[in-house]
């Protein structure tokens, strides 16, 4: 060992190999299609909520409590009336304008005569989203270039826009009878037929006002092509030719369509938008499965980034556009829901869908019944759960054609487990027509998940890029050679040359075997703890050269700059020291903004290591030639198999690295396990409806009773109750599972719980039991409260009520804070006496009342014990909603941590979790008369605890993945609401804002405009409901 310097020697290596930024996405604005399907319905408020799911530190995943925020058609509404009533002053403007000075927007309100005045764009760009609004300015966005005019093609969009203006958006059936009972009433009574004439002017006009405002300018493409014209009818020929064919399929049917039964457009697509020209040999294989092309269900296994994702995108297009119906996209976290809207966006644009989000605060229940188009709604676990309730409860499953859930294997993951397997047991059971498609890449026991799915089972070890498993053992590296009795074959020893005080700091070689890669390469370092993260991140800076520093040295500046703008000024010390070196951390204690931060400079090759737990083990596609597991221990805990191959997985993601490596660092004493870890088969994935004392197995049977009743069957017998249950994994696992109670007993166990908790009722008739849901029993499974706390609630409401202190946020606040997050805060005492001392007089007198006096909180701070009893919960929870409400006043989530000593991270996931249970706790109080005080005040204070920002951010804020930062980058250069940026151009976007490349612009854009189309049809429908004509109307 080399004493003397603390050095280490880093080989210059060839410049960074970085994946070119891929094909600008090209997109154009949907199209309205009028096929007059089904009858929009009014939004209304659907109250379904998931059992909570925090994170803990031990596996630290993204902070994915996931939520309702009940209907935002309401705010929707009232955004679209504000931009009508904008542009219309915009379009008196517009007109008392020359004409050959056209500025339009996406949503401009467009009269005729100024739609003819659109210049087409040119031929072969016109497709894309840069190019169409290339040349349109929105009235106050950063200047565009101006149109010029084309006579010819403007003739050629003056007759398509009359021809448009014509079709109506009224549903047939409504027309059909709207004509009829013209000429009757016209017949039998002229003043009638007059009056009815009246009534169907003021119809018109006004629909024909919001059509124009909305529709025609948001839905509609800003400027047509003849080829464009063309183009158009060539997809809708190959759509029609792939459903007719659709409608035929045989399972000897070979073909369906030009591309997989889809038109070639959307294998243009796929290139356009993500740089893949051909599909590998098992996409293709598996697309043509008859299996596949027979709709039946499919379970599909394959390594990490063997491109699983492609095939389930493309069997959505198919569904979405030969069959025409909705799909559903399970996929884990947020964050992958968010990256999933933003990717797809572009797709739904050119192929006239609707991209909806169902994460965080986002989704509506149920969901906007649209007549002329289908949408794909992209899901966490939870939000995918309360969708599919919401459907079942208003009869619309049958319209989902397809559920794709990403990482099956999260079946066996815990209460987020048991609501995946709760979804699909309610699609099985009732809906016959829904295809159900799973992908994992580590799936043990697929034979059982196979007859819980009713699903045939594709699986093939393809992996594009190489991956090669090392461990290291002392200073040797060993090739992982499963097949080898050894199952550790000797590969190298490790070369470094380290001075005793560096190898007392670094006793495991992380510096040598990160050093090996970077700065040429990436490096993943995933690390047992969050501390953990931070300690490797600054240990290995520590003993980088200065050459480090030079490297991308102004990207990282502007990186650290961001950071430090979406920290009001504060940037974590640990990053600010690492990151002028090119590494970072990354942990669920960083706020999202940081997060994202991070993993786009990763991404882009400005940083070039990153120390992370599992934050980052999902599905995640981010350069990683190497990947380290600095312990095979997650927290305190040995590895899971399925968990180490997620790791390990990350290294070497087709298109961007050509090849990976993963190194398991291990001591003596982890040998024997770990031979295990690396070669065992995949651990069996067992149902959790039994997890958390059958929390599962109670909150499904509570569901079943209520859905059973809001579909008219007013009870439930126990015999159906049994049938859901004997279609779920537990059941075909009962063996396993069910050793000391059966699955019968279970249920009965269950059935008593439920009675006893007052959440049903049983009662006896000739035909057995029958089952019927008690009002809090339907407020619990509607809120998705938790059914241990349900009671609780109830009480806490009831008391609240006696005496709400409504003077500021502090008593609401406290009723929503989640029971779930008490037990994870201990409070600073000082900061919570000094927070207290700054309360209202009536503030003070609330905390006492809910069992919080004063006294209690001075003795704690000074040290002293008490002797009074004092629920402790209580305490807990008025410290979290101390915490929340100085957060409500300030919007500043750094100094709010350092003043109650939380961690950022937390204090975000206890924000996003609170606006979560008030949208939970407002759709309870909901189901009883006595709490409608609380409908409005917890409806207004969902929307406040959602958008924890100054109120000019939120309509930027939600677009897909628009963070805090962003909105208000975006709001200083001139982006201020979402039509601004629905309008933007891309390139004019990426370059007014700083460190947004043009690949994020055009995802910004796109989903900006996915929304904006989303809300304008959403008015749209709720417009034609309120003014179509009933069907019963009395006639005379
Ligand atoms: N036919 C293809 N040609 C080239 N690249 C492809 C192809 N199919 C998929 N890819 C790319 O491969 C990468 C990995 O694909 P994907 O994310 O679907 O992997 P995965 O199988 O879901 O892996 P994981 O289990 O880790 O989530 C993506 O960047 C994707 O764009
Ligand atoms: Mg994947």
């Amino acid at each position: 060992m080399n004493a003397e310097q603390p050095e280490l020697k880093v080989k210059r290596v060839s410049t960074r190999k970085r994946p070119r930024e891929r094909l600008r996405s090209h997109l154009t604005p949907a199209r309205k299609k009028g096929t007059g399907r089904d009858k929009g319905i009014l939004n209304g408020l659907m109250a379904d909520q998931n059992p909570t799911e925090y994170c803990s530190d031990n596996e630290d995943l993204f902070g994915d409590y996931d939520s309702i925020l009940g209907d935002s058609s309401l705010m929707a509404t009232l955004d679209c009336v504000e931009q009508i009533a904008r542009k219309q002053d915009l379009q008196q403007a517009v007109d008392s304008k020359p004409v050959d000075q056209p500025q339009r927007g996406f949503t401009e309100l467009r009269s005729l005569k100024n739609t003819c005045l659109q210049r087409p764009s040119d031929d072969h760009l016109t497709d894309s989203i840069l190019d169409v609004f290339k040349d349109e300015s929105f009235e106050d966005l950063p200047a565009a270039p101006q149109l010029d005019l084309d006579k010819d093609v403007l003739e050629n969009l003056k007759t398509t826009e009359i021809l448009q203006e014509h079709k109506t958006s009224t549903p047939l059936r409504n027309k059909e009878r709207t004509s009829e009972d013209r000429t009757k009433m016209g017949d039998k009574n002229t003043t009638e037929g007059q009056t009815f004439a009246g009534f169907s002017k003021a119809r018109r006009s006004m629909t024909d006002h919001l059509k124009r405002a909305m529709l025609s300018n948001a839905g509609a493409p800003s400027t047509v092509s003849r080829t464009k014209v063309l183009k158009e009818a060539v997809v809708s020929k190959e759509i029609n030719v792939a459903m007719q064919a659709m409608e035929t399929v045989s399972t000897v049917t070979t073909d369906l369509g030009p591309f997989f039964g889809l038109p070639t457009k959307v294998k243009e697509l796929i290139y356009k938008l993500r740089g893949i020209n051909d599909l590998y040999d098992w996409q293709k294989t598996c697309l043509n499965l008859d299996c596949v092309r027979g709709r039946r269900n499919l379970i599909y296994s394959l390594p990490t980034s063997g491109g699983k994702t492609l095939v389930a995108e493309i069997l959505i297009l198919k569904e979405l556009l030969c069959r025409k119906k909705d799909c559903l996209f399970i996929l884990p976290y947020i964050s992958l829901v968010q990256e999933k809207v933003r990717g797809l966006a572009g797709f739904g644009l050119e192929l006239d869908f609707m991209v909806e989000e169902y994460a965080g605060s986002k989704g509506r229940f149920p969901p906007v019944k649209r007549r002329n188009k289908n949408s794909l709604y992209i899901a966490t676990i939870e939000k995918g759960h309360s969708l599919v309730n919401s459907l079942i409860e208003n009869g619309r499953l049958e319209n989902l054609g397809l559920v794709v859930v990403d990482e099956l294997h999260m079946l066996g993951d815990g209460s987020r487990g048991a609501i995946i397997e709760m979804t699909l047991a309610k699609v099985l059971y009732m809906s016959k027509q829904t295809q159900i498609i799973g992908m994992s890449a580590t799936l043990g026991n697929i034979k059982d998940i196979q007859k819980f799915l009713r699903a045939e089972n594709y699986t093939n070890d393809f992996r594009p890029v190489q991956l090669s498993e090392y461990v290291k053992l002392s200073h040797t590296i060993y090739e992982v050679a499963p097949k080898e009795e050894d199952c550790f074959k000797f590969s190298r020893l490790l070369n470094f040359k380290y001075s005793s005080s560096m190898q007392k700091m670094d006793p495991d070689h992380i510096i040598a075997l990160v050093t090996e890669v970077i700065p040429a390469y990436s490096c993943l370092v995933f690390c047992p703890t969050q501390k953990n993260c931070e300690n490797v991140a600054g240990m290995i800076c520590k003993y980088l050269k200065e050459e480090f520093l030079v490297l991308k040295e102004k990207e990282k500046g502007v990186l650290l700059r961001e950071l430090r703008a979406s920290g009001n000024g504060m940037v974590c010390p640990v990053l600010r020291k690492v990151i002028p070196y090119g590494l970072a951390y990354h942990h669920s204690g960083l706020t999202s903004a940081e997060r994202r931060l991070v993993e786009d400079a990763y991404s882009s090759g400005v940083l070039c290591m990153l120390a992370c737990t599992s934050t980052l083990a999902a599905g995640i596609n981010l350069p990683a030639r190497r990947v380290i597991l600095r312990s095979p221990y997650m927290a305190a805990d040995f590895l899971r198999r399925s968990q180490y191959k997620q790791m390990v997985g990350r290294a070497g993601r087709a298109g961007i690295d050509t090849m990976g490596e993963s190194i398991l660092i291990i001591q003596d004493k982890d040998t024997t396990m770990a031979k295990k870890l690396v070669s065992a088969p995949m651990e069996t994935c067992y149902s959790n409806l039994t997890h958390n004392d059958g929390k599962g197995v109670l909150s499904l049977i509570l569901s079943i009773i209520g859905l059973n009743a809001s579909n008219f069957c007013m009870t439930t017998t126990l015999e159906q109750v049994k049938d859901v249950m004997s279609g779920t994994l537990l059941c075909v696992q009962e063996e396993h599972l069910c050793v000391e109670r059966s699955l019968s007993d279970r249920v009965q166990d269950s059935l008593v719980f439920l009675q006893e908790k007052n959440l049903i009722t049983v009662s006896q008739c000739s035909q057995g039991d029958t089952l019927k849901i008690t009002t809090l029993g339907r407020a619990t499974y509607k809120s998705s409260v938790d059914l241990t706390h349900c009671d609780m609630l109830y009480k806490d409401l009831s008391k609240g009520l006696e005496s709400l202190m409504l003077n500021s946020h502090l008593h609401l606040l406290y009723l929503v804070t989640p029971y779930d997050m008490i037990a994870q805060c201990k409070p600073d005492w000082m900061a919570f006496f000094r927070q207290f001392t700054l309360l209202s007089a009536s503030e003070q007198k609330m905390s006492a009342a809910v069992g919080v006096p004063e006294s209690f909180v001075a003795r704690k701070a000074a040290g002293q014990t008490v002797k009074k009893s004092v629920n402790m919960a209580s305490v807990r929870r008025l410290y979290l909603a101390l915490v929340l409400y100085t957060l409500l006043k300030e919007t500043n989530l750094w100094s709010v941590a350092e003043r109650f000593q939380l961690s950022r991270g937390f204090i975000q996931t206890l924000l996003s979790s609170s606006s979560a249970f008030c949208a939970c706790v407002l759709h309870f109080t909901e189901e009883f008369e006595e709490f409608w005080p609380f409908k409005s005040l917890l409806a207004e204070l969902t929307r406040r605890l959602s958008y924890c920002v100054t109120a000019e951010l939120v309509p930027l804020m939600e677009v897909a993945g628009v963070l805090e930062y962003r909105a208000k980058q975006l709001y200083n250069a001139g982006y201020k609401t979402l039509a601004h940026l629905a309008n933007a151009d891309p390139n004019i976007l990426s370059n007014n804002v700083e460190n947004l490349n043009k690949k994020q612009a055009n995802m910004i854009v796109a989903s900006a405009k996915m929304l904006l189309n989303d809300k304008a049809s959403a008015l749209q429908e709720e417009v034609d409901e309120l003014l179509m004509l009933p069907l019963d109307l009395p006639m005379a």
